[in-house]
């Protein structure tokens, strides 16, 4: 199969030449998930010409450094949505440089295709394809889907080094705006229910640029014996689960976070025993192909697969034995709330910290700076079968615990964390009052070198009454003690 058809091969051009397309104060949207499938080339000739500057950029989560880096430091974004990850963009969104603002994965590109925020002049996407139908994305979709569209015209960066073979991995389903949405009719995690291609007219595409430079390759800290002990936790829950008959033998699908220790904790469940497992998640990560390989796993859903450099090649060059076990679907469908709560999957997501009574946040630091985003972490925790949230106790070498009074920052409520899993253990939270769940977190959770000051102040917060117990000036000095000696002890 050819990558773009005789009559598009006019639309070829320089990556400089296409990035002409976009003026100052344009909207564009781009591809890119998890680091998967960004354009590269019209990005780089973009932050190199500045020509086009205050730009409102639009992608579906974290690129690589050669779009959000080097736009970042050509100073030519203005406003960024949604999750990003990237070293200097997060400076700059938290100098005040970058205007930036999240959303739940599944509803960015509801809120696009709803036409809620500003119209989109230009999509760029990066494919393995273009065809006279559309198309054929690389290892990721997102909300390319979306982009391109709402789009008023596209540009395509056709990247060489992608397989053909990954044609036919994608399920471009196409939900519709309420209230005329479709029913989405995914009953198992395998089920493909739509296109494997991103429609677009020949008309539509303003511009095709030739590319053979690959993503940059996932990079995942190693599991530690911590991580290593918090994937035991959460094997051991959830078999306990299965053998007390809250849980069906074949659990159902799994979602992991991203980031490190969700990809090692993932990599904990080699050893667990389980066989044959399925995952509806948002990202496939490294460990999940370890897992498809020695049959843990059976098949992932995913919006997109981020894998290390070695993983990568492999993926790669055996992608014909993985068509039937791995699907690439947008993102508005990989985290669609109405599936998860009907599949009944199992989230496992990362906080930053989490509060005694439950509450998360995944997004900030001592409540001001942004870290990457919530991600699709809402969509999963709110809809999920059993929402576990799974962190090191501490952070920063134990100068921090991730267990706090009260978060500096929520995500997700107490209502939508159900399990706290440390190194330290388990906090089951399901039908406990905040009483209860502020001794199980704090008990067996929270660092042995923390506990005394959160019992400390859980005793005082519990002199003053109420429902849930709560000592706002203790619960602010918790934060100010880190603040002064960057340390919490
Ligand atoms: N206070 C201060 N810093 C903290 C912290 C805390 N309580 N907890 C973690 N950190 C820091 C770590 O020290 C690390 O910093 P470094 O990069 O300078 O080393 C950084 O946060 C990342 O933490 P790490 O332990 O390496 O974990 P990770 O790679 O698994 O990432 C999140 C953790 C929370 C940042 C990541 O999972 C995330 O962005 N989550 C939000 C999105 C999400 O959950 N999506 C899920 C759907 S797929």
């Amino acid at each position: 199969m050819e990558r773009v058809p005789q009559i598009l091969e006019n639309k070829i051009m320089s990556a400089g030449d296409a990035a002409l397309l976009i003026k100052t104060g344009m909207t564009v949207g781009m591809s890119g998930f998890t680091i998967v499938g960004y354009p590269k080339a019209v990005p780089l000739a973009l932050a190199e010409s500045g020509h086009a500057r205050e730009l409102t950029v639009l992608i579906g989560a974290s690129v690589g450094d050669e779009l959000d880096g080097a736009m970042t430091r050509a100073g030519i974004v203005k406003k960024r949505f949604s999750y990003q990850s990237n070293k200097d963009m997060r400076q700059a969104i938290n100098d005040g440089l970058i205007g930036y603002a999240d959303m739940h994965v599944s509803q960015f590109p509801l809120f696009i295709n709803q036409g809620t925020g500003p119209e989109i002049d230009v999509a760029v996407v990066e494919a393995a394809a273009v065809t006279e139908k559309g198309i054929i994305p690389a290892a990721s979709v997102g909300c390319a889907d979306a982009v391109v569209r709402m789009a008023k015209k596209v540009i395509v960066e056709v990247n060489q080094t992608i397989p053909m073979g990954i044609s036919g991995m994608h399920d471009i389903f196409q939900v519709g705006v309420p209230p005329y949405a479709r029913i989405v009719p995914i009953i198992n995690a395998s089920d493909h229910v739509g296109l494997t291609y991103i429609p677009c007219r020949p008309e539509k595409i303003a511009a095709i640029v030739m590319t053979d430079v690959q993503d940059q390759p996932a990079k995942f800290k190693p599991t530690t014996p911590a991580t290593e002990q918090i994937g035991g936790y959460v094997a051991k829950f959830l078999k306990d689960e299965i053998a007390a008959g809250r849980l069906p033998a074949d659990p159902g699908p799994i979602q992991s976070g991203v980031g490190s220790v969700g990809n090692a904790v993932l990599d904990s469940l080699s050893a667990s025993g389980f066989r044959g497992l399925t995952m509806y998640t948002e990202v496939m990560q490294d460990a999940a192909l370890k897992l498809l390989e020695n049959g843990v796993l059976r098949f992932v859903s995913a919006s997109a697969v981020s894998l290390e450099e070695d993983s990568r090649k492999y993926f790669y060059e055996h992608i014909d034995q993985f068509k039937n076990k791995i699907i690439i679907r947008p993102q508005e469908i990989s985290n669609n709330p109405e599936v998860i709560r009907r599949l009944g999957v199992i989230a496992l997501n990362t906080p930053i910290e989490a509060d005694i009574y439950g509450n998360v946040s995944s997004t900030h630091v001592m409540g001001n700076k942004i870290m990457n985003g919530i991600g699709g972490s809402g969509d999963f925790a709110r809809n999920a079968r059993i929402s576990v949230f799974a962190t090191e106790s501490t952070a920063k070498n134990g100068a921090i615990s991730c267990i706090v009074p009260m978060c500096s920052h929520i995500d997700h409520t107490e209502h939508d964390v159900q399990v706290i899993i440390t190194e330290q253990g388990i906090a089951d939270l399901r039908w406990t009052t905040p009483e209860e769940r502020a001794e199980r977190i704090i008990e067996n959770c929270a660092h042995p070198d923390y506990r005394p000051l959160l019992r400390e102040y859980l005793a005082r917060a519990r002199a003053k009454g109420g429902h849930e117990p709560v000592d706002l000036c203790e619960a602010v000095t918790f934060h100010r003690r880190l603040n002064e000696t960057g340390s919490m002890k």
